[in-house]
């Protein structure tokens, strides 16, 4: 049976919980607004996706604000809601990622010419123009400068020695976005949870670095255009193909295919994703789970090749190499 749009916001409030006490707030008053629900369900169910429709409203400027307050501002644009949800997609940009990136690219040797499916406006495509400040249970390590510095707790195994080598780096989208647009950074702004300021900085700061030399991201789907993504890569580098927190938004058989298909362009993959996004992964996952190897309750997954190498929180602020964090030592 098909999730009502009433229960999809109630699950969405449970799962934004460690994400935005905002969010989670204005999910509980849309899944008992019957006026709300009368304008998401007036949609195609895709279009009511809560993420979204937090992002339109804001872009249309409903306030950050509580939630009577908020529905009212949203019922007061509900023309331009519903008729931005359905032409949207989600496409938070999350400069972040490039944590776990730059600890995959770390043992793939160089130097790299780097694709990313799903780019968004390219802020994953420039991980060696960011800052690096990685936690350890022994110190800290810091690499390269910044802006922005990305702060991560992290194993000492994880660590890279150094920043990436990327000789070329192309990004393939949906809807590219350009980070030197203002309309675009503002899109990519109202993606974000209001009561997240370190994630917007962060941002603010991703943008003003990729508008230095703007990464390329061309339009076309992601496992279409992967042969003439491999294709124009130069010689003489290593391809390397990157998803990182797009597979969930590819259809099932995408997901399924999306590592045959790196494979078969002679790239090497680097997946930051959901755990159970790509089934590869997923599986073997399952399995170190079993032998006690790696955390049950992981969130993403990080994996070369379809190996998996760390657990991760969603936006790469946590990692924990695989065998590092059992079942039992957790307990503890
Ligand atoms: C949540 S964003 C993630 C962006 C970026 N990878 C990051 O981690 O910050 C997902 C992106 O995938 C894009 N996308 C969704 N389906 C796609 C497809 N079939 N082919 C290419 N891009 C797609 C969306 O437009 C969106 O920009």
């Amino acid at each position: 049976m098909t999730e009502s749009t009433r229960d999809w916001y109630l699950r969405a409030a449970r799962e934004l919980a460690a994400t935005s006490a905002r969010q989670v707030e204005w999910c509980l008053g849309v899944a008992d607004d019957p006026r709300l629900l009368a304008l998401l369900d007036a949609l195609p169910p895709p279009a009511r996706q809560p993420s979204l429709l937090f992002a339109v409203a804001a872009q249309l400027g409903a306030p950050d604000a509580d939630y009577p307050v908020w529905a009212d501002a949203v019922l007061a644009r509900a023309d331009a809601v519903a008729e931005q949800l359905p032409r949207r997609r989600v496409q938070t940009n999350e400069p972040g990622r490039c944590v776990p990136l730059t600890v995959a690219l770390a043992r793939i040797p160089g130097p790299i010419a780097l694709v990313e499916l799903g780019a968004s406006a390219g802020l994953c495509l420039i991980p060696d123009r960011y800052g690096y400040r990685l936690r350890t249970p022994g110190g800290l390590a810091v690499l390269g400068e910044g802006p922005p510095v990305l702060e991560a707790e992290t194993d000492a195994t994880l660590v890279p020695q150094a920043l990436p080598d990327i000789r070329w780096r192309r990004g393939v989208d949906l809807a590219p976005l350009d980070a030197a647009d203002p309309e675009d950074a503002r899109w990519l702004e109202a993606s974000l949870p209001p009561d997240r300021p370190e994630r917007r900085a962060r941002l603010r700061e991703a943008l003003a670095a990729a508008r230095l030399e703007p990464p390329e991201v061309v339009a076309g789907d992601a496992l279409a255009s992967l042969g003439a993504l491999a294709a124009a890569a130069p010689r003489g580098s290593t391809l390397v193909v990157a998803s990182l927190g797009t597979a969930v938004y590819l259809p099932p058989p995408d997901r399924a295919r999306l590592l045959g298909a790196i494979r078969d362009v002679g790239a090497r993959a680097v997946t930051f994703e959901a755990r159970a996004a790509l089934p590869e992964v997923a599986g073997r996952w399952d399995a170190l789970v079993a032998e006690g190897r790696a955390d049950p309750d992981a969130a993403f997954v990080l994996a070369i090749d379809g190996e998996p190498l760390a657990s991760g929180s969603p936006h790469g602020g946590r990692l924990t190499s695989v065998g590092a964090r059992t079942p039992a030592t957790r307990q503890r």
